[in-house]
């Protein structure tokens, strides 16, 4: 794993380097293996990040036909809720680009139960690197003030799941709604680039704990994201970055 760590002064700043690093690696994706895949994250964060890529110039470097859009987590809420990560992506993003619908890759949360539609995520994601190595090009992370990230949160249950799982059920989640949905560190180890975003003085002492080397006792889900092969980056502002030693 190689390790990268930016900070900028402003949330801006953050959103514009990470949908910067976004065309980049769908470019060279797209030009060697004729797409590209993305985990979006969810929460507030990453708003920036989805308007920027939603609008020029960033929007046109992209062939958005050979783009295909995961989500690292998902609330278990209908895809209509204020809460769905879904609905926040296509607000901010997938509404405003050409990208096809079928490459667009939600976790069902409708008609079905929260173990179904986590097996089901786990075939689809098999299905779309079926006779490929399993490995998104990018996945996006955002950072909760207690470490978790993803919905895979400090001494969870999901943290004990199968360990050759790629997509878990969390329940009774500190972080409301209670039901979600979330990628497991296989699933995100695995991947080619992994892009943290975090910004606000609230994330300070987290972005702290995470830099520091895992505890091994008790790591904090964070610091158990340690992609095997591929590139870990950190895209910080001043204030998210004010307690790294
Ligand atoms: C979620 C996210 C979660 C988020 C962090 C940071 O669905 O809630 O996946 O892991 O990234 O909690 O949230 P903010 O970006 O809103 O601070």
């Amino acid at each position: 794993m190689s390790k990268e760590i930016r900070t900028f002064k402003t949330p801006e700043e953050v959103a514009e380097e990470a949908a910067k690093r976004f065309v980049q690696l769908a470019q060279t994706a797209i030009a060697t293996q004729n797409r590209f895949s993305a985990v979006l994250a969810g929460g507030n964060t990453p708003k920036i990040l989805h308007q920027l890529l939603a609008q020029t110039p960033l929007k046109e470097p992209v062939d958005w036909r050979k783009v295909h859009v995961f989500f690292g987590d998902e609330r278990f809420v209908p895809p209509d809720d204020p809460g769905s990560n879904l609905l926040m992506a296509k607000k901010s993003l997938l509404d405003h680009v050409p990208i096809p619908r079928e490459n667009i890759h939600p976790m069902q949360t409708l008609n079905i139960s929260p173990e179904q539609a986590a097996q089901q995520y786990e075939e689809t994601i098999k299905n779309f690197f079926a006779g490929a190595n399993l490995s998104f090009d990018l996945v996006y992370l955002g950072l909760g003030e207690d470490g978790h990230t993803a919905s895979l949160f400090p001494n969870h249950q999901a943290m004990s799941y199968a360990p050759d799982r790629l997509v878990a059920v969390v329940k009774n989640s500190p972080k409301p709604p209670s039901v979600r949905l979330t990628l497991t560190y296989k699933a995100i180890n695995q991947a080619k680039n992994v892009i943290f975003l975090a910004t606000g003085e609230n994330k300070a002492q987290a972005v702290a704990r995470a830099l520091k080397e895992a505890d091994s006792s008790h790591p904090l889900p964070v610091q158990s994201i340690q992609p095997e092969k591929g590139h870990l980056l950190w895209l910080l502002d001043e204030a998210a970055a004010r307690c790294m030693s």
